[in-house]
């Protein structure tokens, strides 16, 4: 039992600073994902500065396409932990390593509808920062496709906030990264757009547009390589996305999609022609 109200069930997935697990709520009789913070890390300062701003951050949030958080609360043993919605279906990194790609509507369908909770999560004054498939749930639904949900806001902060992380480290993974963060240049929430970008390119062949061993590779890439077309990839690739995905992947913010609603308008336009 954690906080007299929760009944553990068993862990469903594991990050680097917390594990999560599904959990009965018997206030409410509802399943809920709690994500607690691993006793190694609840000395540390930083560690505990974050987790608790990830909570006060996601309870400021309310959309179909972003995950609810429910309660916060501390366990017996003084691991602070948040109680979120429970996604039942995959992350679409577990869809892109079990289907490989994912075909285009429902690709564009998926990158759409995280844009529409990326414009909320916009709206509030927060960047999400650690956009990925794995940060993405799906929810069985009862239309054609799963509701999209965005997860972990562990690396969120508001715009124009005050630093948890120290001066010339970057936070997220290097493969969504956009540009100028590493270029060291203040960003915004066109960094998230480029994020979105590299996963609709991702979902539909596969793989990201740019992919090294070496992360100093990786780097130059994302700041000095174009982007595939998805035409020289494969022919069988809708092309009509390609246009939205360049202009997501910009090198330079100002040469991107001014805001997640902008770009999810040019994606629902392109993918009327899938
Ligand atoms: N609300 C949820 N419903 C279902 N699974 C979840 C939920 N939140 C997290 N998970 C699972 O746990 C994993 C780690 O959670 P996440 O919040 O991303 O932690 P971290 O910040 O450590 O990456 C996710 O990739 C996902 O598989
Ligand atoms: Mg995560």
């Amino acid at each position: 039992m954690i906080g007299d109200r929760f009944r553990v069930d068993e862990m469903i997935g594991k990050g680097a600073m917390a594990d999560v697990y599904r959990a009965l709520d018997l206030q409410t009789h509802a399943f809920v994902a709690l994500k607690i913070l691993r006793h190694t890390h609840i000395a540390d300062p930083i560690s505990l500065a974050r987790f608790q701003r990830e909570g006060e951050i996601q309870a400021l949030l309310r959309h179909r396409n972003v995950a609810a958080l429910l309660a916060t609360g501390i366990t017996d043993q003084l691991q602070p932990f948040l109680a979120v919605e429970l996604l039942r279906g995959k992350s679409l990194r577990n869809v892109i390593k079990t289907d490989g790609r994912v075909p285009a509507r429902r690709a564009a369908s998926f990158a759409w509808q995280a844009l529409n909770g990326l414009s909320a999560i916009h709206q509030a004054g927060v960047l999400h920062r650690d956009l990925k498939p794995a940060n993405i749930m799906l929810e069985p639904s009862p239309g054609p496709v799963e509701r999209v949900v965005l997860i972990d806001f562990g690396f969120a902060t508001f715009e124009g906030s005050a630093k948890l992380t120290a001066q010339g480290t970057v936070v997220g993974s290097l493969t969504y990264i956009a540009p100028e963060r590493l270029r060291g240049e203040t960003t915004d929430q066109r960094a998230d757009i480029y994020a979105v970008g590299v996963i609709l390119f991702e979902l539909l062949t596969g793989t990201p547009p740019f992919a090294s061993e070496n992360d100093f590779d990786l780097i130059d890439l994302h700041v000095n390589q174009e982007p595939p077309h998805l035409r020289d990839l494969d022919p069988a690739l809708p092309h009509a996305l390609d246009a939205v995905i360049w202009h997501a992947l910009a090198k330079h913010p100002d040469e991107r999609f001014r805001d997640a609603a902008e770009m999810a308008g040019q994606l629902d336009l392109a993918a009327r022609q899938l």
